[in-house]
């Protein structure tokens, strides 16, 4: 079982007030909205720290002793440093005039440990059956982007899903921020660079997107798409590079192929929205829509197919949808990830591919074309 522990490298530096929670395990994020205002997240809940800074002064020293420690600077010429530590953490930090409150610091750890299908089964983002359902899927390479808000879990979902790909399997992943932990050893990382003090040599997902298909890869796997890269990812999936895995904020499965049209007209080129909506119903399979719910646990609400398209609108059908039933005496939602009884358009490949299926699966979608497939009759 992992425990998702969260660590953070400081060697040796006192980073004042906030050094005690960068080293607690059980704390994932750090966000400092200002001198007295600290909170943490625990648990995938935001809490307040007691801590406090002394002073504003106090707060800048430790944010460019942080700046300094990855060799960047931070002052009122250059007011704000978004970087990864060497242990893979992210540090954000914004300081006046910018910042208009006082200085503000985020720090997102690096999990040591990232969690597992098991794990996520266990907190009820979804169901054995849905992580059997979704594995099939990713083993016959379909391309699949998982939708949500910020913070519902996006990450950590295409990294279960990515850990679904086979390890005979070349994968290369395009990120912003370098956070997918993958454990197949088949693996090439890139990550983006923003542009240096002088605004040069900024390379952006998209160009990564571009250059890693001249990597040979077997899998493209993209951190998450919020701008022009989106056309090249959807050019890739539709000519052979299927079984690719990405992100995307949006907070329904509709949302999601909205603001994917979106982010294809911010590539500049000039495609009539037709021809756009062609290229996605043609390039995406499957949305897994994540959520933050009310209770403040991260569900997957619902697991959708793109079907095709009738006119101008690209059909959806939910295979699996979350059912809620009330909620217990904790305030903690009850309910369960529950299939549709739509029988998945997929569920044809993963049988023509021999995908193994949990016999659950094959229980809920049986074969229809097994030799021992009888409706009603017996010979
Ligand atoms: N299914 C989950 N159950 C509980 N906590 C989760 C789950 N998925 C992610 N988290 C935690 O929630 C935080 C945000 O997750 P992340 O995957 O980065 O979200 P996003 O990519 O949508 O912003 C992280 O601290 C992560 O460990
Ligand atoms: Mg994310």
């Amino acid at each position: 079982m992992s425990a998702n522990g969260q660590r953070l490298s400081l060697e040796g530096r006192d980073y004042g007030v906030i050094t005690a929670l960068l080293l607690d395990d059980s704390v994932s994020e750090v966000m400092v909205n200002g001198r007295d205002q600290i909170y943490v997240e625990r648990q995938g809940k935001l809490v307040r720290a007691e801590a406090a800074f002394a002073s504003d002064e106090d707060l800048i020293r430790v944010i460019r002793e942080i700046a300094a420690f990855v060799g960047r600077r931070i002052d009122e010429e250059s007011p704000m440093v978004d970087a990864r530590l060497p242990d893979g953490s992210r540090v954000n930090a914004i300081i006046p005039p910018l910042a208009i409150d006082g200085p503000s610091l985020t720090i997102r750890k690096f999990a040591k440990d990232p969690y597992t299908v098991q794990d996520l089964v266990r907190f009820g983002t979804l169901t054995e059956e849905a992580a059997g359902f979704l594995q099939a899927c990713v083993t016959a390479r379909m391309n699949a982007i998982v939708s949500g808000g910020t913070g519902s879990g996006k990450t950590t979902t295409l990294n279960v899903l990515s850990s679904f790909i086979p390890s005979d399997e070349r994968i290369v992943t395009i990120e912003d921020a370098a956070e997918l932990q993958l454990r197949q050893e088949h693996k090439v990382r890139l990550e983006s660079r923003p542009p240096n003090l002088d605004g040069r040599g900024r390379i952006s997902i998209r160009e990564l997107v571009v250059n890693s298909l001249r990597m040979r890869p077997d899998r493209i796997v993209i951190g998450e798409c919020r701008s022009g890269e989106a056309l090249d990812m959807l050019q890739a999936m539709n000519t052979g590079h299927d079984g690719s895995l990405t992100t995307i904020h949006a907070n329904t499965p509709r949302d999601a192929l909205s603001r994917l049209e979106t982010l294809v007209l911010m590539s500049g080129i000039d495609l009539p929205q037709r021809a756009i909506r062609e290229q996605i119903a043609s390039a995406i399979h499957l949305i897994v829509q994540q959520s933050r719910m009310r209770d403040g646990v991260r569900r997957i609400t619902n697991i959708t197919e793109v079907v095709g398209r009738e006119g101008d609108t690209i059909t959806l059908q939910d295979v699996f949808l979350f059912q809620e039933a009330g909620v217990d005496g904790a305030g903690r939602i009850i309910g369960k990830l529950t299939p549709t009884g739509i029988r998945p358009n997929a569920m044809a490949k993963l049988y023509a591919k021999r995908i193994s299926l949990s016999p659950a699966l094959t229980a809920l979608y049986p074969d229809r074309k097994a030799p021992d497939f009888t409706v009603g009759v017996r010979r």
